[in-house]
C-alpha cells in the first residue's frame, strides 16, 4: 500500500482506513453516509505552521487570516479564534457565522466584488478590521454608508497585480482580465487611491492581491509582493502617503494526488519576507504589516468524505460506473473543474488498487461524477468509499440539488468525535417552503 496524500490517514489491523486514528468504516456505520470527516488536530497544526512562519520570518508583524470560504461553520471559526488567527469572509453569512462565536472582529477581512448595502452596513456595524474594497462604485457607496453611520471605514484595495499564476483558469484571479479589483496598468488603482485619501469617512490602510488558488510555486507570490511594493512606493513618492498594510491573499497548493508537489507552508513566508525586506530597504519604504489568507491549505488535507457504494454498471469495452450515495451535491469540484482526487475503499484499504473505474454521483445529471478512470480497490455494493483531501471547497460548495439533504461534518480530535454540523433532514429541505 502506498502512502496516503494526507499524513493523518493510515490503515489499521482490520485493513480499514483511519483518520486521526479513528476507523472510518466504524464512523460511516455510526453516523451514516455521505459523511464529511475532518481532523481538527491537523487543522490546528496547519494554523500554527502559518502563524509560526509569520513570527519566525517576519517578526510577527503580520496576521494569518483563514479564508473561511474554504470551509465555514461555527466550529471552524472557533478553531481559528482559539489559534489566534484572523478570518477572511466574503458574505453576510460567513460574517454572521463568525459573529456567532464572538470572533474578534478586528481580525476579520471582508471581501467580495459586489457587496450589497446590507453587507457593507453589517461590516461597519460589526467593526470588521478591514473591508477589502473591490471597485470605485463600492468605495463611493461605503463612504456614504459610513457617513450615515457616523463612522470611518478601514479599507484596503483589491489590486490586480498582473501576475500569471499557473493554475486552473476558473481559480486564477491576478491577471488584468478578472472581475476582481483595480487594475494597475491603466492607472485605475492609482486614481482610486487618490479618491480614497480625499474621503472623510474612509481610512485607507493598505492594498491586497490574490493571484489564484492551488499554486505550487513560490515565485509568483514573491513577484506579486514586488509589484505591490512598487505601487506602495509610487503612492509614497507621488501622493506622499505611506501605505501601512499589504495583504498577499491565499492560494497555497495542497496534495490531492500523488502528482501534486506542494511546498511546505512555512516556505512561503520565508521566501516572501526575505524579498519584502530587501525591497523595502531598496525603495526606502517602511516594512508593511503583512496579511496572508490561506484557505485550502489549512483545511483540505484535514478532510475526507465517506460514501457507500451502490450499484455498479459495467459497460463492456467502455467503462465501469460505480455509483455512490453522494456526488456533485456534496462535492461539485469534479463537475466544475475536473479536479482530481484520490479514492480508497475504506474497508479494503490494505488491498491493492486493482481496478480502474468512474465514480458516479446520485444526481440526475450525466456530469455528476467525482472522477473518471480512477484507480481504486475492486469495489462492491455496500463498500465504504473514501475520497481524500476534501476538507476545502466541498462542504462550503455543497448544494441541495435534487433536494438531497447535506451530509454532516464530524470533527475528530484526540480520537474523540464532535459533530460540527448536523446532517440535514427532510424537514430542513422544506423548511422555507410556504
Ligand atoms: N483570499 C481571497 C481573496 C480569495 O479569493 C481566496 C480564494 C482565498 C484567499 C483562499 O484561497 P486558497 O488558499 O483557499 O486557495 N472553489 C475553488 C477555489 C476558489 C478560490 C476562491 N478564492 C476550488 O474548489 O478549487
Amino acid at each position: 500500500m502506498s502512502e496516503f496524500v494526507s499524513k493523518n490517514l493510515a490503515v489499521n489491523e482490520k485493513g480499514h482506513l483511519t483518520i486521526g486514528g479513528m476507523d472510518t468504516v466504524e464512523l460511516a456505520k455510526e453516523y451514516g453516509t455521505p459523511l464529511y470527516v475532518m481532523d481538527e488536530d491537523l487543522i490546528r497544526e496547519h494554523c500554527r505552521s502559518f502563524r509560526r512562519s509569520m513570527e519566525k520570518y517576519y517578526d510577527g508583524a503580520g496576521l494569518v487570516c483563514y479564508a473561511s470560504k474554504a470551509f465555514c461553520c461555527k466550529e471552524m471559526c472557533r478553531i481559528a479564534k482559539e489559534e489566534g488567527i484572523g478570518l477572511d469572509v466574503v458574505s453576510a453569512g460567513e460574517l454572521y457565522t463568525a459573529a456567532g462565536v464572538d470572533f474578534p472582529m478586528d481580525k476579520v477581512c471582508y471581501h467580495g466584488n459586489n457587496k450589497t448595502d446590507f453587507e457593507l452596513c453589517m461590516a461597519l456595524k460589526y467593526k470588521v478590521g478591514r473591508i477589502i474594497v473591490d471597485n470605485i462604485f463600492e468605495l463611493e457607496r461605503l463612504n456614504e454608508l459610513a457617513a450615515e453611520a457616523g463612522v470611518k471605514a478601514r479599507i484596503m484595495y483589491r489590486i490586480k497585480p498582473g501576475i500569471d499564476a499557473h493554475t486552473h483558469d476558473f481559480v486564477k484571479t491576478g491577471q488584468i482580465d478578472s472581475k476582481f479589483g483595480f487594475a494597475l496598468e491603466t492607472g485605475e488603482a492609482f486614481e482610486a487611491v487618490k479618491r480614497a485619501l480625499s474621503m472623510e469617512h474612509i481610512e485607507f490602510v493598505g492594498v491586497h492581491c490574490h493571484i489564484g488558488s492551488q499554486i505550487f510555486d513560490i515565485a509568483p507570490f514573491a513577484e506579486a509582493a514586488e509589484v505591490m511594493l512598487c505601487f506602495i512606493e509610487k503612492i509614497k513618492k507621488e501622493l506622499n502617503y505611506e501605505i501601512r498594510e499589504l495583504n498577499l491573499g491565499g492560494g497555497f497548493g495542497i496534495k490531492y494526488t500523488e502528482e501534486d508537489t506542494p511546498v511546505p507552508y512555512e516556505n512561503y513566508m520565508e521566501h516572501v519576507s526575505k524579498r519584502v525586506k530587501e525591497l523595502c530597504k531598496e525603495k526606502g519604504i517602511k516594512q508593511p504589516f503583512i496579511l496572508i489568507e490561506p484557505g485550502r491549505s489549512i483545511v483540505a488535507p484535514a478532510g475526507i468524505t465517506l460514501y457507500t457504494v451502490g450499484g455498479i454498471k459495467e459497460i463492456p469495452n467502455i467503462r465501469t460506473y460505480v455509483s455512490i450515495d453522494g456526488g456533485m451535491g456534496d462535492n461539485p469540484r469534479y463537475a466544475l473543474y475536473k479536479s482530481a482526487y484520490d479514492f480508497v475503499a475504506a474497508n479494503k484499504a490494505d488491498r491493492d488498487k486493482d481496478s480502474v473505474v468512474t465514480i458516479a454521483g446520485r444526481c440526475c445529471e450525466s456530469g455528476d461524477l467525482l472522477g473518471e478512470g480512477v484507480s481504486v480497490q475492486t469495489l462492491e455494493p455496500g463498500d465504504t468509499l473514501a475520497v481524500l483531501a476534501t476538507g476545502a471547497y466541498n462542504y462550503s460548495m455543497s448544494s441541495n440539488y435534487n433536494r438531497v439533504p447535506k451530509p454532516p461534518v464530524l470533527m475528530i480530535s484526540d480520537k474523540k468525535v464532535k459533530i460540527a454540523v448536523k446532517r440535514e433532514t427532510l424537514e430542513d429541505i422544506i423548511r422555507n417552503d410556504e
